[in-house]
């Protein structure tokens, strides 16, 4: 299992100082506008993948006049207990797991499994190819030890390739990259293609439960990066040298992946309403809280930050029986207490937040 059982932060956005002892079913974080609830949210968010869902700014994290702040949790998994820490400075941030100073924010990440759901999640659908890759790049991280890896290595050498693009090198120079790219695109491609074809039967499952009355058939697709009628991806570099050099970046490639996700041939953005696309979304997040599950045997932590605004009574009610079902801690922020049901009341914890404390628990 996966469960955070503490988790504190010093001197994050409204807070001073909270501590959070955590129960292992539903945590309810409840509060007025402003209160404090989502900064709790995206503390755990922050501790676990070193970065915030609602600033690329680490200074508007830190609290009005302080210099740093830190986040702590204590997480079990697989009957060991870990302790996870994050100290951020405008500038820097210093990570710690069991005591240790360590370097990479993926250890941490690995011991906290956490997936978000907010009230911008739709855009998911919505928005251009990068919010799709991070979701299918959570499951290959989570799921194969060499995925985050190879893909840094072909962020690297794609780097260095564009750049030589940009600064026109002879051809030599820049095609010298060629051979490492394609080495370490074919291990990114073959990673993210056996993902997603793991993720579509849960899929289909998940869309089932949270919309019985969606009869329709749901295709999830995988869009390596280059056209499918392309020989290779060694060719269309080749073929394409003149007008990468032209344009000063390699246009095909593992960076230009996607997922696509048609309900009887049309896209899903067509077919669904924004509350079908919202439940659309909790099925892609469970289906991928399946499959994490099947590999490691542990389920994630679902962070859902304003839940009300998230969906309707029923759906509402359908959702948490789901994380109930699959063992799934979850911590859900919301302004009216009554609107989320308690459906296992030993398993469950209420956190009153007003102006960045906790008041009561
Ligand atoms: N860096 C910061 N220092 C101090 N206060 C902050 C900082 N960042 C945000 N806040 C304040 O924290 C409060 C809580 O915000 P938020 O967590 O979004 O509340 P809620 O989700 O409960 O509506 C807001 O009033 C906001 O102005
Ligand atoms: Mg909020």
């Amino acid at each position: 299992m996966a469960k955070i059982t503490q988790f504190s932060l010093q001197n994050f956005r409204n807070f001073d100082q909270a501590w959070l002892k955590l129960a292992p079913g539903l945590n309810l974080i409840v509060g007025d506008n402003a209160a404090g609830k989502t900064s709790l949210i995206e503390g755990i968010w922050v501790l676990a993948t070193g970065r915030s869902f609602r600033t690329v700014k680490p200074s508007q994290l830190i609290q009005q006049t302080h210099a740093d702040l830190t986040l702590f949790a204590e997480v079990e998994q697989d009957g060991q207990t870990h302790k996870l820490g994050l100290n951020r400075t405008e500038h820097s941030s210093t990570l710690r797991l069991n005591g240790e100073t360590i370097h990479s924010q993926a250890l941490l990440a690995n011991k906290l499994p956490v997936q978000l759901l907010t009230p911008e999640s739709h855009r998911l659908l919505e928005e251009g190819p990068k919010a799709r890759r991070q979701f299918l790049d959570w499951g290959c991280f989570h799921q194969y030890p060499t995925f985050s890896q190879a893909w840094r290595h072909y962020q690297r050498i794609l780097k260095q390739r564009n750049h030589a693009l940009r600064q026109k090198l002879p051809k030599a120079q820049t095609t010298l990259w060629d051979a490492q790219l394609l080495e370490t695109a074919e291990q990114v491609h073959q990673i993210r293609q056996a993902y997603t074809e793991q993720l579509k039967p849960y899929l289909d499952e998940f869309c089932q439960a949270m919309m019985p009355e969606l009869q329709l058939d749901i295709q999830l697709g995988y869009k390596s990066g280059w056209p499918k009628n392309a020989a290779s991806l060694a060719q269309l570099l080749q073929d394409h040298y003149a007008k990468d050099a032209q344009q000063g970046f390699t246009q095909y490639g593992c960076h230009r992946a996607d997922l696509s996700f048609k309900l009887d041939g049309q896209d899903a953005l067509v077919k669904l309403s924004r509350g079908q696309q919202k439940l659309f979304v909790c099925a892609l997040l469970l289906a991928q809280a399946s499959v994490y599950e099947k590999h490691s045997n542990a389920p994630v932590i679902m962070l859902i930050d304003d839940l009300p605004a998230e969906l309707d009574a029923q759906h509402r009610l359908t959702l948490l029986k789901l994380l109930d079902c699959l063992n799934i801690q979850h911590i859900i922020s919301t302004t009216a207490e009554e609107l989320v049901s308690v459906l296992n009341p030993k398993t469950t914890q209420i956190f009153q937040v007003k102006h960045g404390q906790i008041i009561s628990d």
